[in-house]
């Protein structure tokens, strides 16, 4: 539907809304409408035996999108309430989307193969893949490369560190008197120059049209999602006119020095890629550089809501701060500033996850699409064709799953350890059936783990450098809702000052 927004804006701005033109396009756009209720209601009808949350009757659908747009997570939880173990439809602009509730749904949903929930094709459908990352963009090869980008966190961990301190101290000052920020900007700027420290190294990730186009093309492509434009052209110049010189810089090496293992070889994201096998015949440079920057994408814009929705919480629990400080003094103490200690950090993993539980979860995550009929142990079908999610903000509230499921419990994860005798602690990496942040199974986010490092690297950082406060004393900034999509409140104002203490 936006892109029928953008065309009536075109074709206003274009001056070609002259009579017989419109004439032609209202029949057109009656046409169009008339389509998209035939088939809406063709859905409908397949999915007929799955209960509806929201309005029914003819116009049904279009009412419960609407009411989607603004009242996503108490609908969603109307229906997690009303049929445990079952499944419920909710009307979205993207049209049906059944909910799967119950852990043994879940499970079944998580076991199922790719060719018949297809976790890509979900993907693609809702992130609209062919506009914002090009239609030859290959979503399963994508996620190859997380490999190299998971198993090397601790052996760059040094430079990754190196440039967190460097970036916040370029971002916040470190000054005796409180700083006001609105932490978006700065936390964005670190994020994306710690993650790209690790990705392209030293100077390019301080390369300004670098950081430019990285950091923002994550934020423009969830703006155009279904636009008739899309940023990735203008973004794909740009990354190719850095990545090109450094491939063939390392493919001239290779052929010197008659190895791929020649001396001194970069351990970075381009050698990751360059190692993988190639899509087609040979790698491309576009290929290539569509890669760098999808790993960019799937990075930088979800691990900086998340650290904001932690800061907030930071500042309204001061007691969390002295708790957390003295671990991350001891763990560094005994392992100094390395992947081990951030590993060993349990209160911080705890606090990050709890938050991300309390605020941070969007109404439906873990989407997959039913590539042929699907049927549950139950007897549920799902026709071939339905897009399907778990309620991960119900899940994640649940007074089943959590005591409490309202109140902040900073360590609440530590505790399920003592309580489990010992067992490692449910960490935030790993996935969980009631805990499906990241998703679950096989299709979990595998930039998890960089994520996390990141999280922890830079807000480690932060308590051991700096006082935080909020500048209105009113508590916890509440977040912002649009459709499912939960954000923390990007206007709340946030002081900083050199740590006191
Ligand atoms: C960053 O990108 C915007 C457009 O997206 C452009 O206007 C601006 O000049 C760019 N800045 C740099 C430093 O490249
Ligand atoms: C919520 O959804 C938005 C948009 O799809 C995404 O950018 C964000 O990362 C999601 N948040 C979580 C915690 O999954």
């Amino acid at each position: 539907m936006p892109a029928t927004t953008d065309l009536a804006i075109v074709l206003t701005n274009s001056g070609l809304l002259s009579t017989p033109f419109v004439s032609v396009f209202s029949i057109g756009f009656a046409a169009f409408v008339v389509h998209k209720l035939v088939s809406v209601r063709a859905e409908e009808n397949k999915l007929g035996a799955i209960p509806t949350v929201g309005p029914r009757g003819f116009f049904g659908f279009y009412v419960g999108a609407f009411r989607y747009l603004f009242h996503a997570k108490a609908m969603v939880e109307h229906g997690y309430r009303t049929y445990p173990d079952g499944a419920f439809k909710i009307a979205t602009i993207n049209g049906w989307v059944v909910f799967i509730n119950g852990k043994k749904m879940a499970e079944e949903m998580r076991k199922a193969p790719d060719d018949q929930l297809s976790f890509t094709h979900a993907v693609s459908e809702t992130l609209q893949i062919e506009y914002t990352l090009g239609k030859d963009f290959d979503l399963h090869r994508s996620q190859v490369v997380r490999g190299g980008v998971t198993k090397n966190i601790a052996n760059r961990f040094d430079d990754i560190r190196d440039e967190i301190m460097e970036s916040l101290s370029d971002e916040i000052p470190v000054s005796d008197e409180w700083t006001k920020l609105a932490p978006m900007p700065a936390i964005r700027n670190v994020v994306t120059r710690a993650a790209n420290r690790y990705y392209v190294g030293l100077p390019l990730c301080r390369e300004p049209e670098w950081i430019n186009v990285t950091m923002n093309f994550a934020v423009k492509v969830f703006l155009v999602v279904g636009r008739l434009v899309t940023p990735l052209p203008s973004a794909m110049k740009v990354i190719i006119k850095y990545f090109e010189p450094m491939i063939k810089e390392r493919l001239a090496k290779e052929e010197e020095c008659g190895s791929k293992d020649w001396p001194d070889k970069p351990n970075d994201l381009l050698t990751w890629l360059l190692d993988e096998p190639p899509v087609g015949e040979q790698h491309t440079v576009y290929d290539l550089a569509s890669r760098a920057l999808s790993v960019n994408l799937a990075a930088i814009h979800p691990t900086s809501l998340m650290l904001i929705n932690t800061l907030h919480h930071l500042c309204v629990n001061p007691e969390v701060v002295k708790a957390l400080r003295q671990e991350i003094e001891e763990t560094v103490n005994e392992f100094g500033w390395t992947k081990a200690a951030i590993d060993n950090m349990e209160k911080l993993d705890s606090f990050l996850k709890e938050t991300q539980r309390l605020s941070g979860s969007n109404a439906s995550g873990v989407s997959r699409k039913a590539v042929k009929d699907f049927v549950f142990s139950n007897g549920i079908v799902l026709p071939a064709g339905t897009m399907i999610a778990c309620p991960a903000y119900s899940l994640h509230h649940d007074e089943n799953n959590y005591k409490n499921p309202m109140d902040l419990d900073p360590f609440r994860f530590c505790k399920v350890k003592v309580e489990s005798k010992g067992v490692t602690q449910q960490q935030m990496v790993t996935p969980h059936p009631d805990y499906v942040l990241f998703g679950i199974g096989r299709h979990a986010c595998p930039g998890r783990y960089l994520a996390v490092s990141l999280l922890k690297g830079i807000l480690s950082h932060i308590l051991i450098a700096y006082d935080v406060k909020l500048e209105k004393d009113e508590g916890f900034p509440k977040p912002q809702w649009f459709q499912d999509v939960c954000v923390p409140d990007m206007k709340a104002q946030v002081l900083f000052r050199r740590r006191q203490d």
